[in-house]
């Protein structure tokens, strides 16, 4: 696919000279002589990304950054300034840019710049806020104690799967802190090669490597004051452990090349989808390093284990990538239902929401059928007494809400498992105990043969 930039600028001269450069690594170019000209384009088509000048009259780079953010809140915006002075570069941050390229450039930094921006997907929009859904008992606490560690500066480490919503939870700790304000810089640990992730992270003076043709400062300085999120931590070279370390101990970097070293002051977050533990053990990761990150630990569950969250989210993104925004939607029929609950979702959360967005694509009317989920077979069918089958005929439709699609959910459960309350909370992923107040706040409590079991024998201790 034609990966389409949009390249403001209002000498002639670097538009021409960026846009034969970028045209000839394939890109789809379109070029714009100033901030005005640029809305206008931006008005008739979808960019990828947009790579725009600093310093231009009316409206300038940062102007058109603030606009951009909210007319197309997921493209990468890269700013071009030849006034590289940190100040301009961390306001350009704080507005969401994804990063910056500080004049004079060499086509390789130019080029490296725009694949990573584009390799980075989709951006986020920091105004909105980072809806983290779950009715998970677990979860839930987690996100209670992150609230309360967002308050402290001490550093957090998340360690959960792929696709959990690490780097939401992060963005929500930083939103949630007293560094709201400032930036919320991320740094991915695995998607660069050890060399450029260090000058990445503490930065570079002029002439410190060849093609260092100005100085840059590094992701730590760009977080001054904010959050720095370091994600895939476990993926970092050794010698990179040992001198993120001593910057975390000495809360100064220093610039490759530098002569004196800058203090830092960044609240940092890692992610990690191994287990860091694990890998300290086999020797791959920084004991030393492992204690400085493991302040506070949050651990997000995956979805096949809170499999009660999976109605909520796919709601949630049909309403988010529906066609119809009315209140109404597109909905799910239950045997849609049914497949998405069954399925084991490696993924984890965003694979459930790439299947809903693919399958509304590809859905012509407003109910999501199964044959668009395009997810693989699923596994064989359950034995007499298995669950899998039981969601099916459960009556999920339109118009039915969360709470009746939970009650109905939990009661042919029970009936599915014969009452037998343990195997039903198993098979929804929810505890028992959650499975008991439910029952008792949807006036179920009858149900279950444990509890019919329990009032028999006067033995069982309530939990
Ligand atoms: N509980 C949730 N509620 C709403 N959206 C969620 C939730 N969890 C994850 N998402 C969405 O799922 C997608 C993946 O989340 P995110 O990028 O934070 O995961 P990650 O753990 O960082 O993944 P990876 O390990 O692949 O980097 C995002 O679009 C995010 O908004
Ligand atoms: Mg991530």
């Amino acid at each position: 696919m034609h990966e389409e930039i949009l390249v403001v600028d209002d000498e002639p001269q670097m538009l021409i000279a960026i846009q034969e450069t970028l045209r000839r690594k394939g890109y789809g170019i379109t070029t714009a002589g100033s901030g005005v000209e640029a809305l206008c384009k931006l008005k008739e088509k979808f960019y990828h990304l947009v790579l725009t000048d600093m310093r231009m009259p009316e409206v300038s780079g940062l102007d058109l950054l603030k606009k951009i953010r909210s007319l197309l809140p997921q493209a990468p915006v890269v700013l071009i300034t030849a006034y590289g002075t940190i100040q301009n570069a961390v306001d350009a941050m704080r507005h969401g840019a994804f990063d910056y390229l500080l004049k004079p450039f060499s086509s390789e930094a130019l080029e490296g710049v725009v694949r990573r921006a584009l390799d980075a997907g989709p951006q986020r929009n920091e105004k909105t806020s980072h809806t983290i859904l779950t009715q998970d008992p677990g979860f839930s606490r987690t996100l209670q104690l992150a609230g309360q560690a967002a308050l402290s500066e001490a550093t957090v480490l998340i360690e959960a799967e792929s696709g959990t919503g690490k780097e939401l939870l992060a963005r929500m700790l930083h939103q949630k802190s007293d560094r709201s304000k400032s930036a919320f810089v991320a740094v991915n640990c695995a998607a660069l090669p050890e060399n450029l992730l260090e000058s990445e992270l503490f930065g570079f003076e002029k002439g410190a490597f060849t093609g260092a043709v100005s100085s840059k400062p590094g992701k730590f300085e760009l977080a001054h004051g904010g959050t720095l999120l370091l994600d895939e931590i476990g993926e970092m070279a050794p010698i990179l452990q040992a001198k993120l370390l001593r910057v975390l101990q000495e809360k100064e970097v220093d610039r490759i090349g530098g002569r004196a070293p800058v203090p830092i002051d960044a609240r940092i977050v890692a992610t990690t989808n191994r287990d860091l533990r694990e890998l300290v053990r086999s020797g791959n990761f920084r004991q030393d390093l492992y204690y400085r990150l493991n302040v506070v630990r949050l651990t997000i569950p995956p979805l096949r284990e809170r499999r009660g969250d999976i109605p909520l989210l796919a709601d949630f993104f049909c309403k988010k990538y529906g066609k119809y925004p009315s209140e109404a939607g597109v909905s799910l029929d239950p045997d849609t239902l049914d497949r998405l609950m069954a399925y084991s979702w490696p993924g984890n959360v965003r694979e459930l929401e790439n299947t809903v967005q693919r399958a509304l694509a590809l859905c012509p009317e407003e109910i999501l059928r199964t044959q668009d989920l395009l997810l693989p077979n699923p596994p064989p069918a359950p034995s007499a007494n298995g669950t899998k089958e039981s969601v099916r005929g459960t009556g999920f439709s339109a118009g039915v809400t969360m709470r009746e699609m939970e009650r109905r959910l939990i009661s042919r459960t029970l009936e599915d498992t014969g009452g037998n309350r343990t195997r039903a909370a198993k098979s929804l992923g929810i505890s028992l105990r959650t499975l008991r107040n439910k029952l008792n706040e949807f006036g179920l409590q009858d149900r279950g043969f444990e509890n019919r079991q329990a009032k028999s024998a006067h033995s069982h201790a309530s939990l």
